[in-house]
């Protein structure tokens, strides 16, 4: 069948609240020699779309306003460089922006087969936490079999794929959320101990749990005053890796425990990353990490499912914090 001349997009109308983003016709995607174009069957709703209808976290130049940063469906086209898919292929893909739509461009490099026995919607709620929690936890992080990794936002779609990748190469999780009811999940999902910082101080909490040698790696989303305290629960060449600012960037350290317990404090952002940075993690999570979803050793945990038009209501979910793991958009009907 001839592909249309347009498609349904969510746009952002204007920045604000969750009713900004509207339904809309727009042109089909383009594609260079190296994208495909994917007629999408669900969409990853993630905290950055969020931020990027408020306003302020602009696509990166050259990038769809459409937002959405992860999809999943089947390939309708493929550029004149792409050798590994073809028309037909079931695909999940990490995007730049335009996952808020019928039909989403991307590069080939992207793009990873939808798990055996895996439903759309499971397979478009991978690639933005995947990505990130391997990058940042297992790359920046290094962290190691027998270590002990601290995740902020333990409830998150980050903090629920870090729980169970760290799990499963090895590691002892301990999380930090928000509730009674987020920080049981968290445990269901392989974290050793779930602290809802509603009642308990995280620092004291690690060095019981550790013996007080604290933990090896802290993937932090919150930022503010947890990053000192993050430094007091971290033991001896402990990394620190920042991926968000939830409570601020902007903070005031005492400089010593780094020097003293030898830390590294880094972190990253994944969106405006060049595609070859992308397609390299990519590759490592198809040769790591898919084999394990594919034996269901790692399952993404979808919280409630909205169709496309409703993508305001998705919004207004995940600004509630009430969700645990993902939201995803279902745009077409066979989607489960
Ligand atoms: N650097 C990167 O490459 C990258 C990539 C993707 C996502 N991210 C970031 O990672 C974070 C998680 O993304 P996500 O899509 O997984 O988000 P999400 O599912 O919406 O989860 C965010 C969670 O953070 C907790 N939280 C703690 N302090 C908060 C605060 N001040 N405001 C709001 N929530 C707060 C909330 O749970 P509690 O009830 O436990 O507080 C909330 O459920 C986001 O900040 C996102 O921007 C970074």
């Amino acid at each position: 069948m001839p592909l249309p001349s347009e498609m349904t997009a969510i746009e952002i109308s204007s920045p604000g609240e969750p009713d900004v983003l509207r339904p809309a016709k727009r042109p089909m995607p383009t594609i260079g020699d190296e994208d495909v174009l994917i007629e999408v069957h669900a969409a990853g709703v993630n905290r950055p779309d969020v931020l990027q209808r408020r306003g302020s976290y602009d696509p990166p130049p050259g990038v769809t306003d459409i937002p959405g940063l992860e999809v999943a469906g089947r390939i309708v086209a493929v550029g004149a460089a792409v050798r590994d898919f073809e028309v037909g292929d079931e695909v999940c893909a990490l995007v730049a922006g335009g996952g808020y739509a019928e039909y989403c461009a991307a590069p080939a490099g992207q793009c990873l087969t939808v798990p055996p026995g895996f439903s759309m919607v499971e397979a478009a709620a991978l690639p933005e936490t995947f990505f990130t929690v391997w990058t940042n936890v297992f790359e920046r992080g290094h962290l190691q079999r027998g270590e002990t990794l601290l995740v902020h936002g333990g409830s998150s779609g980050i903090g629920t794929t870090a729980i169970q990748m760290a799990r499963a190469f090895g590691a002892r999780v301990f999380v930090t959320a928000g509730s009674a009811e987020k920080c049981k999940a968290c445990e269901a999902l392989g974290a050793e101990r779930a602290i809802n910082y509603r009642d308990e101080d995280f620092v004291k909490v690690v060095a019981e749990l550790t013996g007080g040698r604290g933990v090896d790696v802290v993937l932090d989303m919150v930022g503010g005053d947890y990053i000192a305290r993050s430094i007091q629960a971290m033991a001896v060449d402990g990394r620190h890796v920042s991926i968000a600012f939830l409570q601020g960037a902007k903070v005031t350290l005492n400089m010593f425990p780094v020097m003293t317990k030898r830390l590294t404090l880094t972190g990253s952002t994944l969106r405006a990353r060049p595609v070859a940075a992308k397609a390299a993690i990519a590759a490592q999570l198809r040769e790591k990490v898919w084999p394990l979803l594919s034996q269901r050793e790692l399952r993404p945990v979808i919280y409630k499912t909205f169709p496309l038009e409703q993508a305001a209501e998705s919004h207004a979910l995940m600004e509630s914090s009430q969700h645990i793991g993902k939201i995803v958009l279902t745009v077409r009907g066979e989607a489960g």
